[in-house]
């Protein structure tokens, strides 16, 4: 039997128009991932692999072509069930990590849940698992503003994994944390991928998350080489 396939794109193209000057981001580029996966993306700053990644997650529209996610063509969604599917099924690590300022460590990693119909009670059990397991069970209580890039860092990772979700898209998980830090993080996804049946797709420059990949890709100048 073929392995689920979680999300595919048929090619895609993204061209970005800033002030009259266009970029194209993304050129006819044709992918899937499948459940049990960990695939790593790799490119040069640019590449078009945050664009790559927010198109698959549906967070953007592609200019051409396709993309389905858990087998449904995506553009077909309303913005409102796109958003219950993301929330549902898609946990995304952002290179920017996006964290509420006005809310604790604990309150955002809850917050996702909450959208994804978790009750509060398990939602708070989930996410001091996480904590833990990240080593940053003190700062349960914090405030994001007052956290280290890495503390940052490992806290989205912590929010993407709490709800359950099969498709994990990472856009420079490691970017800030030290070998060690980042090594556990990727081996975590790693577990999760090979434990659960998830599916990991990872956007980053760093090469030591090589070895973990089940399948290495790279973007040059928005084509997949
Ligand atoms: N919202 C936007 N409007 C206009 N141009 C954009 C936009 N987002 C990205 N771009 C351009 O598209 C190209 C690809 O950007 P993208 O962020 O996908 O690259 P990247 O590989 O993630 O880079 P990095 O490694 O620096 O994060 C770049 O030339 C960028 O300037
Ligand atoms: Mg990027």
């Amino acid at each position: 039997m073929k392995t689920e396939i979680f999300v595919r794109l048929s090619d895609v193209s993204k061209k970005y128009d800033r002030t009259g000057v266009e970029t194209l981001a993304l050129q006819h580029v044709s992918f899937e991932a499948r459940a049990g996966e960990m695939v790593l993306l790799l490119g040069p700053s640019g590449s078009g692999k945050t664009t790559f990644l927010t198109i698959l997650a549906g967070l953007q529209k592609p200019s051409e072509g396709e993309v389905t996610i858990f087998g449904q063509n995506v553009l077909d969604y309303s913005p409102k069930d796109l958003q219950k599917l993301r929330a549902q099924h898609i946990g995304f690590i952002f290179q920017t990590f996006y964290l509420l300022d006005s809310l604790s460590v604990i309150e955002n990693i809850m917050l996702v849940m909450k959208f994804a119909g978790i009750s509060k009670t398990e939602a708070n059990q989930r996410a001091r698992i996480f904590l833990e397991k990240f080593g940053i069970s003190h700062l349960t209580n914090a405030y994001p503003k007052t956290l280290s890039q890495g503390e940052k860092q490992r806290v989205a990772v912590a929010r993407a994994l709490a709800n359950g979700a099969n498709l994990i898209l990472a856009d420079e998980p490691t970017g800030s944390l030290s070998t060690l830090q980042g090594m556990t993080i990727v081996q975590y996804l790693k577990d999760a991928v090979m434990n659960d049946g998830r599916c990991a797709v990872i956007a980053s420059h760093d090469e030591r998350i090589r070895p973990f990949a089940d399948r290495v890709l790279t973007l040059r100048d928005g084509v997949l080489v």
